[in-house]
């Protein structure tokens, strides 16, 4: 941190938007997120297979038009959309411009078929895919002071807190709207507004397809008594401070997201309904073919701990269509019309 900024108290959105995004933030790091946790996307090939076909499905639902997109939101170092053009069957590579959105620098040696932007491109005929970008975008903390107010958590770069202001405006109606908390002295809440804010101008600049949010999620009348701010540091999770040297991520208020027409599944269901199934193979392959029985085996876990419980499986995926024909009728409908209860489990 700068001197600056280094003992000044601030609210939790201004300092975690250095902290992670300034000159000499977190995510300009030449190690990239993936040298401090694990997304799906590191975690199997098979995520990016399972968003290759979705995109497939797009495309279908779209009537194959001439040119397709694929915008990564948030990218990290372009990992899934790597995997994604690689993953693509040839015909509908041949049609895919590929982007990257993020504001960490263009990583060397990326595939010079993806155009890496800072903005997402206007018009998207396609999908916006969004993998853990919305828990990153910085929000402003709540916590309950000794009359059961609601006031802004202040916070200084070696992570000491105090509180500040109560809130007003858009702000306070978005906490009333989305997390209320009992007047309760100590209780605590992130306020989301930054984060719909963000995924509506994300979605404005699709055209026509679908848009994704995949993330660690809770709903209303769910929401943790505490919150979940909280930082990660070289593989393991750790203390919140906005001086740089951690990530800092706070789950996200999905449901308070989504747009008209959108709709929130767990990860499990949408990587089921995209055909991840993860039953181990026959142990009879293991004698007849063992090369392919251990490579299934593999395969079975790593679909394991995409979909797990407790863990990847129970992410959330925020489904946002735009302007596609009727889905019911589409490959699409599988994730966009009734899910049995069961399967969103
Ligand atoms: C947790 S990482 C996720 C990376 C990747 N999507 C994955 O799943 O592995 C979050 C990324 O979001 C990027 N990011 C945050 N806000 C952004 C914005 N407004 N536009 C583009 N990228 C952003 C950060 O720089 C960071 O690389």
């Amino acid at each position: 941190m700068t001197d600056e900024t280094a003992g000044r108290w601030r609210g939790w959105r201004a300092a975690a938007e250095t902290a992670l995004y300034g000159p000499e933030g977190f995510y300009h790091r030449p190690e990239g997120p993936a040298g401090h946790f694990r997304t799906s996307v590191h975690a199997s090939p098979l995520f990016a297979g399972a968003v290759a076909r979705l995109l497939g499905r797009v495309d279908e639902a779209l009537g194959r038009p001439a040119t397709l997109d694929f915008v990564d939101m948030a990218a990290g170092r372009g990992e899934l959309v790597t995997g994604v053009l690689a993953a693509l069957p040839s015909d509908v590579a041949a049609r895919t411009r590929a982007y990257a959105v993020e504001l960490a620098e263009r990583p060397p040696g990326l595939d010079h078929r993806i155009e890496w932007l800072t903005e997402p491109p206007r018009g998207i005929t396609g999908l916006l895919f969004a993998n853990e970008w919305l828990d990153n975008v910085p929000v402003e903390i709540a916590e309950t002071d000794s009359a059961g107010v609601p006031r802004t958590v202040l916070v200084r770069s070696d992570g000491t807190e105090r509180l500040g202001e109560p809130f007003s405006g858009a702000q306070a109606e978005w906490l009333a709207r989305w997390w209320p908390l009992p007047a309760e002295e100590g209780l605590r809440a992130e306020v989301g507004l930054p984060r719909d804010e963000a995924w509506a101008a994300a979605v404005a600049a699709v055209g026509r397809g679908l848009a994704v949010a995949v993330d660690y999620a809770h709903t209303l009348g769910a929401r943790p008594l505490f919150g979940t701010l909280t930082g990660f540091r070289a593989g393991r999770e750790t203390a919140p401070v906005p001086d740089g040297s951690c990530d800092i991520t706070a789950h996200v208020a999905l449901d308070a997201c989504a747009l008209p027409g959108g709709r929130v599944l767990t990860q499990r269901a949408a990587l089921r309904a995209l055909g991840l199934a993860g039953a181990r193979p026959p142990l009879a392959l293991a004698s007849t073919q063992p090369a392919a029985y251990v490579r299934a085996l593999a395969s079975a876990g790593e679909a394991a701990e995409l979909t797990a419980p407790g863990g990847l499986g129970d992410f959330g995926w925020l489904l946002q269509p735009v302007a596609l024909p009727d889905t019911a009728a589409t490959p699409l409908a599988a994730l966009l019309v009734d899910v049995p209860d069961h399967e969103e489990q």
